[in-house]
């Protein structure tokens, strides 16, 4: 199964977690691309697509993906199924805890995208978020800053799902 895995990062942590998810996906194919430096038409390319993106500056998009974020505009989702993934601080940043990705997910759902790898909201604890719809995260949530060692079991779970959902 061949998967895109386009991630944006400033820190780190979702660089890591991009390569953890590789690490536990062996039977996919899963090409990984830095939104810094690639296109997002790259895109285009994919009908399985997993995205990456810490939020920033309380409640915005990392900077790599805020630059590129027009870009989405131009590409047809429809016929794909995407997943996504977040790095953030539930407890600085508890009004909006991973805003970033409630804010790719809506936008690529506008273009034709299929959600998959939805995640539940059990053991976090945050005031408000972008990613929560209908009582759960749109995607793998991930918070480093306060919950480090609950970050592997959380990708290796999350990796089972989506290997499934993406079938
Ligand atoms: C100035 C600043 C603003 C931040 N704003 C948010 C925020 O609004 N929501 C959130 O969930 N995390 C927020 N964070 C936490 C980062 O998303 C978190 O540290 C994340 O792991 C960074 O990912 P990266 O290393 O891939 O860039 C913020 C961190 C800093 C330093």
């Amino acid at each position: 199964m061949k998967i895109g895995l386009f991630y944006g990062t400033t820190s780190a942590a979702t660089q890591e977690v991009a390569s953890l998810i590789q690490d536990n996906m062996p039977d996919c194919e899963i090409e990984i691309f830095d939104v810094y430096e690639e296109d997002l038409g790259k895109m285009s390319e994919f009908d399985r697509i997993i995205v990456g993106c810490p939020t920033w500056d309380i409640g915005l998009l990392q900077e790599d993906w805020r630059s590129k974020f027009g870009d989405l505009d131009s590409i047809d989702f429809s016929g794909k199924k995407i997943a996504y993934f977040g790095c953030g601080d539930q407890s600085i940043y508890s009004s909006s805890f991973l805003d970033a990705l409630g804010i790719l997910e809506e936008k690529i759902s506008e273009k034709g995208g299929t959600t998959i790898g939805h995640w539940s909201t059990e053991g976090y604890g945050y005031d408000f978020s972008k990613a929560e719809k209908e009582g759960q995260f749109v995607g793998l949530a991930i918070d480093n800053d306060n919950q480090p060692e609950l970050t592997e079991e959380r990708v290796v779970a999350w990796c089972e799902k989506i290997s499934e959902e993406f079938k």
